[in-house]
């Protein structure tokens, strides 16, 4: 893919009304200011941001970029990440502020102030100590969104443990994979959580993964439903039971700022997960510096992130940005629609929410839904929005402008990835002109560009790769387990003055105002519902079911998911085809992975395009899945009429 496409244009402008500028953290001139601070030297600029974190030893070194792409950061520091979330905040005004709100789908609720939110990580860490868990080790938190998953995540870094949030969607297969791939030794999870009214069953999930996973010792299991579960002597343990022998003290472990905080595992374009690791310190500082002056976050504020903890977004923007400068967070447990389509509004008026982070892809169904649902609510309390997963159209921005931020709320659109660690490119609430569809320049301290394959800049709207070339503390650190998959995957083929840098596998183009727009991934990863699904783990997933020969799986663009699966399968010889066959190998990719991975649509086919080395030809197919039918280069088609015959393919959607 030598050149990328690009035409959109938008030339409505939106600057920040200037009661919003008044009261912000930074303005167009404060901006100025850090981008000409990091820019003269980027090191001492982001030693500058460290400063907002509690560290033990203060680190007196920026950027290592010695043994380039493996960094380090602050590298003689020495902290204890909690300390800058809960303990700092115990001898301010903020000791008896709300830290965390939850909403839980049936309607209950939870509000711990960062008094209680301290003791609980406290009790908490110390139970996991007595269990024997202990710095280093590893730990899955595989959890509904109650308050214990946040006490659970703060509690592992209390210890130095490094946690390995699940997310609660993932089938045994998946969880089992992961729990091997980190070796890890505890589990913490639930009962079960509420979805749509359902209870997902999580301990079995748990259970089940456990059967092919000897290395793990400990299961904590948090009551949330009260369903049955089996609890097996010496490994289970109650959660409640745990906690309420322990004092609400616990001395932190101070850990280097290399640290690994949390391992977040994602997709990529192979079939196995990456283990992407993040730093205390250097993670630490990227999320402060962009928590604040992304979501302008100050005192007054009640923060309403709708991410899931399971993803980075709820680990650096529901989690550690937060908590790190004492805002009240509002967390829910269930899904938008539960029990009525109105119900995130109805926590922005119960709660006085004054900030909403969300994805494009919940703001398309919002729009779907009906503007009567948000317009049976005040919501007056709201003064920043903003989004984060995939691009947002300008439709649904202007939307979300008028119909939730009544034409008053600035929106920051935000691009970052699971491996950028916070967020790299956004407005600044306070300070930047926004354009509908664009997430504007890269904020101060982040190098981004966008190039062609051979490294030359591209100019104004010409569509490129998405890389960057210098570090930035929220770096990921390595794949875990994997240094070379690491160096492959992100410092591959793409360099820019001869210097091997960082491709995010992003297609985008920078506008003749230096404005930046993504258009999504060019490389085999899916980008479903905000979801990051590579199409090598979907056919892994198909090809280990028995009746299944072959399959492809590509993206076909999608209304409300911003991409849907569609997959190519050939059948074994010995296997007929049966009016449930779709279902049955959808439902298996559902039990290997998750639901998130179900295909949309599946199609039958005797062979799959390929080219003379035995490529699979996805380019061909991602034609047939939009349009029906290939056009193009064929000239590599190893045998032409496959073509012919995959354009009337029998699709299980007619
Ligand atoms: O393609 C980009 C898209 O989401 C990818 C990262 O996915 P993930 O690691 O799951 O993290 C999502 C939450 C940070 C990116 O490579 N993406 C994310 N935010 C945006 C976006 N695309 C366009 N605009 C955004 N604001």
């Amino acid at each position: 893919m030598s050149t990328i496409e690009s035409a959109q244009s938008e030339k409505r402008l939106f600057p920040p009304s200037g009661a919003f500028v008044q009261q912000a953290h930074l303005d167009s001139e404060g901006l100025r200011v850090l981008h000409d601070e990091a820019s003269a030297d980027p090191g001492a600029f982001w030693l500058g941001q460290a400063e907002q974190l509690v560290w033990r030893t203060r680190p007196t070194q920026g950027l290592d970029d010695s043994q380039h792409p493996f960094v380090r950061w602050f590298a003689d520091g020495r902290l204890n990440l909690t300390e800058s979330c809960l303990d700092r905040h115990l001898h301010t005004a903020r000791r008896n502020k709300a830290a965390l709100i939850w909403e839980g789908e049936p309607g209950d609720h939870r509000v711990l102030t960062y008094f209680e939110l301290h003791r609980e990580v406290c009790r908490t860490a110390a139970a996991l100590l007595r269990l024997g868990i202990k710095t280093g080790d590893r730990v899955i938190v595989y959890m509904p969104m109650v308050p214990e998953l946040v006490i659970a995540v703060l509690a592992c870094a209390r210890i130095g443990a490094t946690h390995s949030v699940i997310f609660g969607g993932f089938s045994a297969e998946a969880i089992r994979d992961r729990i091997n791939d980190a070796g890890a030794i505890a589990v913490i999870t639930a009962d079960g959580g509420y979805r749509r009214g359902k209870v997902v069953p999580l301990k079995h999930n748990v259970d089940e993964a456990l059967q092919h996973c000897p290395g793990i010792r400990h299961v904590i299991v948090v009551s949330r439903t009260g369903q049955d579960i089996t609890m097996h002597p010496g490994r289970d343990h109650f959660y409640s039971d745990l906690v309420k022998a322990e004092s609400g003290h616990c001395e932190p472990a101070i850990v280097p700022a290399e640290h690994p905080l949390f391992i977040l595992y994602t997709s990529g374009t192979t079939g196995k997960p990456k283990g992407v690791v993040h730093s205390t310190g250097g993670y630490g500082t990227q999320v402060a510096f962009t928590a604040k002056h992304v979501f302008d976050l100050r005192d007054e504020d009640t923060y309403f992130c709708t991410a899931d903890v399971g993803w980075v977004t709820g680990h650096s923007y529901i989690v550690y940005g937060p908590l790190i400068h004492g805002a009240t967070v509002v967390i829910y447990e269930g899904a938008p629609d539960t029990p009525h389509k109105g119900r995130f509004w109805e926590i922005i008026d119960k709660w006085g929410v004054t900030i909403f982070y969300t994805a494009p892809t919940a703001i398309r169904a919002f729009m779907r839904w009906g503007d009567q649902f948000p317009r049976g609510y005040r919501m007056d309390t709201l003064r920043l929005l903003g989004t984060v997963g995939e691009p947002i159209n300008p439709a649904a921005w202007m939307w979300y402008h008028e119909h939730i931020g009544r034409g008053r709320c600035p929106i920051v659109d935000t691009w970052w990835q699971t491996e950028t660690g916070g967020i790299m490119v956004s407005p600044l609430p306070g300070a930047t002109v926004t354009k509908p569809g664009s997430c504007t320049r890269p904020l101060p301290g982040i190098a981004v560009e966008v190039i062609h394959k051979d490294g030359t800049r591209c100019g104004p709207n010409e569509g490129g790769y998405l890389v960057i070339t210098r570090s930035w503390p929220g770096q990921l650190r390595t794949v875990w387990g994997d240094p070379e998959r690491y160096r492959k995957t992100y410092f591959g083929d793409l360099t820019v003055d001869g210097r091997s840098v960082y491709f995010t596998g992003d297609g985008a183009r920078f506008d003749e105002d230096g404005y930046l727009w993504v258009m999504g991934r060019v490389d085999d990863v899916l980008n479903v519902a905000g979801h990051r699904i590579g199409t090598a783990e979907v056919e892994s997933a198909l090809v280990g079911h028995p009746h299944v020969a072959e399959a492809a799986v590509v993206g076909r663009p999608d209304e409300l998911k911003g991409q849907a699966i569609v997959a190519f399968v050939t059948l074994r010889s010995s296997h007929a085809k049966t009016p449930d066959t779709a279902d049955i190998l959808k439902a298996h990719v559902v039990h290997e992975i998750g639901a998130i991975a179900r295909p949309d649509e599946i199609r039958f086919t005797d062979a799959l395009p390929k080219t003379r080395s035995g490529k699979i030809m996805r380019r061909l197919l991602r034609e047939i899945a939009t349009t029906g039918h290939a056009v193009g280069d064929v000239t590599t088609l190893e045998d032409l009429a496959v073509l012919t015959r995959l354009s009337a393919t029998d699709s299980d959607e007619e």
